[in-house]
């Protein structure tokens, strides 16, 4: 494992992008897997400008989600098809027939589970996925009991994932319930991880994932054995991992 511990938030995010910057010049082709929530808007960020001083083309690459809410329509605000939209999309040169999302109104969620998979197969795999960690130890949706082969499926957000999002849905009951995420499995496959933690909130949890027992209740334990993994961390995020 790589580590990176950076001083603060605004350097995790210079040094996130440039990784992932760093991988498209590598590999103008490279299938990317890509997070949402506060943790990577830095990131996005980044790239955006690396982009717009001519540093970085997304025009060969393809760039999956690793995650959508089911049961609400793709232009709802706190779709993650609208966060992309939002936070990188809308703003490079992504190709649109390369990026995928899980539907979030598919009309049979097992099958549609099925077809991004494949997709996923078909591109050759993922080069990069980038994920963020959850308070509760989940990568994307695999939320903590998520057997360790599982593929793309459909997840049941457990009750803290959910708490946490009522805010930005306005109450508790508008929090979807399920949702389509890469299995671990999926995630296991890419030839290579970032993992970022920002905040004094992830500490715990980061350490318990980096250096405690792989275990389940932990899913991003599991990253222990990535033979690939580069974790960036904030100092506040990071406390847990000295000593
Ligand atoms: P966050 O979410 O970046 O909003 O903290 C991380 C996650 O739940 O995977």
């Amino acid at each position: 494992m790589n580590l990176l511990i950076t001083a603060d938030y605004r350097e995790l995010s210079q040094a996130a992008g440039q990784l992932v910057a760093q991988a498209l010049l590598h590999d103008p082709d490279a299938v990317l897997a890509l997070p949402t929530g506060e943790t990577p808007k830095g990131m996005y960020e980044a790239l955006i400008r690396l982009y717009q001083e001519g540093l970085v083309d997304f025009s060969r690459a393809t760039a999956f989600n690793l995650d959508e809410y089911l049961d609400i329509p793709p232009d709802h605000p706190q779709s993650f098809s609208a966060y992309m939209r939002r936070y990188l999309w809308d703003h490079v040169n992504l190709a649109k027939d390369k990026v995928h999302i899980p539907a979030s109104l598919p009309e049979d969620p097992e099958a549609e589970c099925i077809r991004y998979e494949e997709l996923i197969r078909k591109s050759g795999g993922i080069n990069l996925a980038v994920l963020g960690i959850g308070e509760n130890g989940h990568i994307a949706f695999n939320e903590p009991g998520t057997l360790w082969e599982t593929p793309t499926h459909v997840a049941v957000l457990s009750q803290e994932t959910r708490e946490r999002e009522a805010q930005a849905f306005g109450r508790l009951e508008h929090v979807p319930t399920h949702a389509i995420t890469m299995g671990i499995k999926t995630i296991m496959r890419a030839r290579r991880v970032l993992l970022l933690a920002s905040g004094e909130e992830k500490a715990g949890i980061l350490a318990r994932a980096l250096s405690g027992p792989i275990t389940i209740d932990v899913p991003a334990s599991i990253l222990q054995l990535h033979p690939n993994l580069t974790v960036v961390a904030d100092r506040a995020a990071a406390r847990g991992l000295a000593g």
